[in-house]
């Protein structure tokens, strides 16, 4: 029996509920993998390079915890690491339907848990794709990422304030 947990994403950009999600795995496991999906395919704001880049800058302080880049399937990045457990945060009732068909396709194609924390209410609103939007036309993202996302995205000029 291991204790190491996977929080899979895309992270474009890491949110301050993914964040909570990994701290409070963080907790809970001796080791956390955070697995960032390199190839997203859908009209990505950063690069993987630089989600992976911020993912390590926004969990630099979390001594068990690590991100790493993967691609292909998700239970394959698992059985590498050896981590039996996805841990993964859910928002909603909306977000449940789809996320119980991955876990339990993750579970048929390998020996995986999924666990599922709640998210924390201050950020269930979150999602990457609306501050992506938000940081698109240039609003304040500042209450909704990590302090190095957005003063990485003012570098960029993607981000209003
Ligand atoms: O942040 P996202 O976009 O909701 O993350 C989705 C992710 C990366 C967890 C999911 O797309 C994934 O696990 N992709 C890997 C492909 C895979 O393993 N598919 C089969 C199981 S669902």
């Amino acid at each position: 029996m291991t204790d190491i947990a996977v929080c899979p994403g895309s992270f474009d950009p890491v949110t301050l509920g993914h964040l909570d999600v990994i701290q409070r795995a963080a907790t809970r496991f001796e080791q956390v993998v955070v697995a960032c999906l390199r190839n997203i395919g859908k009209s990505p704001l950063l690069e993987p390079d630089e989600r992976i880049d911020l993912l390590r800058a926004a969990t630099a302080h979390l001594g068990n915890v690590r991100t790493e880049a993967f691609d292909g399937l998700l239970v394959d990045f698992c059985r590498a690491h050896g981590a039996t457990t996805i841990v993964k945060g859910l928002r909603a009732a909306s977000d449940f339907e789809n996320e119980l068909k991955m876990a339990q396709m993750n579970a048929a194609l390998g020996d995986v848990e999924t666990l599922f924390m709640a998210t924390n209410p201050r950020y269930s609103y979150l999602s990457s794709s609306l501050v992506k939007e938000v940081a698109r036309f240039h609003g304040d993202i500042g209450a909704f990422v990590p302090e190095v996302v957005s003063r990485r995205l003012r570098e960029r000029g993607d981000h209003g304030s």
